[in-house]
């Protein structure tokens, strides 16, 4: 297991105003690290959502945000003249549905945009680099739960081809350029200020405003849901991990929770926080949907010390909070 005690740098992130990335900088910022956020507010969701993320960071004298496309390799490199101790690469176009309607879109931004950070990375000489990745590149791989080690992946939409490309990328980049890469497969990430588009947000609001909720197939897909405090824990371990020189150069590890939870499991557990009860709207299956996710992290507890700790039934009770104190602030903003 590596010593998670590494003395605070100074952080690159990239899609820091995100859902997982605003939590990373809360927790880097706690603890005594200086942190430069890339990210150009996409409007995939509202950025109303992200500049809400990072108002506390921006009165923080160790942070600072650079509102940059990473599409733009030479932006990049123009306004990022700090030295990085690590580069966290998280900005993405990250829905899976969504990349079914706009898969160029989905090239651009998450397979020219690594590459542009790769690049900078090289030529900046800064080796450490931990990137975020998918469960959803190991696709119709059929032996769960799924491994690292695994061969094959089968990725069935082109988010995911695009994550997995990128993989790939960090792989040249490790062997042939001298980075230190790691790649992080996140699996569903959940709890409080998760993206609006992920099933759980999306059935919330819906409840609560008396809706339908479209279930596609007949609800007997499942999940391996991760709660962002165990997927921030993982990407923290991560940076300790590829800033250690002892360590190998080129890594992938799963970062799940190792417990599967059915569509209409999840509906009930939500019926139950929220106390509404769900009205179903049934839908056909979608194309290019993963029927089921399923994280080992044997992996990733023994290099990185990973253990998650919050169950789904606790992270959800935290989001049915977070989201009532959210729709309130919403509607006092209107
Ligand atoms: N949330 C999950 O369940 C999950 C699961 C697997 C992988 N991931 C990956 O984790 C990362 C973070 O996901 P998230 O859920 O926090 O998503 P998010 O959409 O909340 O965060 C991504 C951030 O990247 C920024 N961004 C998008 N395009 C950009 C561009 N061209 N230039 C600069 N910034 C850009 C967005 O504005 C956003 O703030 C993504 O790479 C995503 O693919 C997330």
């Amino acid at each position: 297991m590596v010593d998670r005690r590494t003395p605070a740098g100074h952080a690159l992130i990239t899609g820091g105003a995100g859902f997982i990335g605003s939590h990373l900088v809360d927790s880097l910022l706690a603890d005594g690290w200086r942190v430069t956020v890339v990210d150009n507010f996409d409007p995939y969701y509202d950025p109303a959502i992200k500049r809400r993320h990072i108002a506390p960071h921006l009165l923080h004298p160790a942070y600072r945000l650079f509102e940059i496309d990473i599409r733009d390799g030479a932006a990049l490199e123009a306004a990022l003249t700090d030295d990085y101790s690590v580069i966290v690469h998280l900005a993405a176009k990250a829905g899976v549905r969504n990349s079914l309607t706009d898969p160029l879109g989905y090239q651009m931004t998450n397979v020219i945009g690594t590459q542009n950070l790769l690049t900078f990375a090289y030529k900046r000489g800064i080796k450490p680099f931990v990137f975020g990745s998918s469960s959803s590149v190991y696709g119709e791989c059929p032996r769960l739960p799924w491994r690292e080690s695994d061969l094959g992946l089968l990725p069935i939409n082109p988010y995911a081809s695009s994550k997995l490309a990128d993989e790939q990328l960090g792989y040249v980049y490790a062997q042939t350029f001298g980075l230190r890469f790691v790649g992080l497969r996140f699996f569903t990430v959940f709890g409080e200020r998760q993206r609006p588009d992920l099933a759980i947000h999306k059935f919330a609001r819906l409840m609560l405003a008396g809706k339908t909720i479209p279930v596609y197939g007949d609800g007997s897909s499942e999940r391996d849901f991760t709660y962002w405090g165990d997927i921030v824990a993982g990407i923290r371990g991560a940076m300790t991990f590829v800033i250690d020189a002892h360590q190998p150069n080129y890594a992938l590890f799963n970062l799940g929770n190792n417990r599967t939870i059915g569509l209409l499991e999840m509906i009930r557990k939500l019926e139950n926080v929220l106390q509404v009860e769900a009205k179903i709207d049934w839908q056909p299956w979608q194309p290019g949907e993963m029927r089921r996710t399923w994280a080992d992290i044997d992996k990733a507890q023994q290099a990185l010390g990973y253990a998650p700790a919050t169950d789904f039934d606790t992270g959800l009770a935290r989001f049915a909070v977070w989201l009532r104190q959210t729709m309130l602030i919403e509607a006092g903003a209107h």
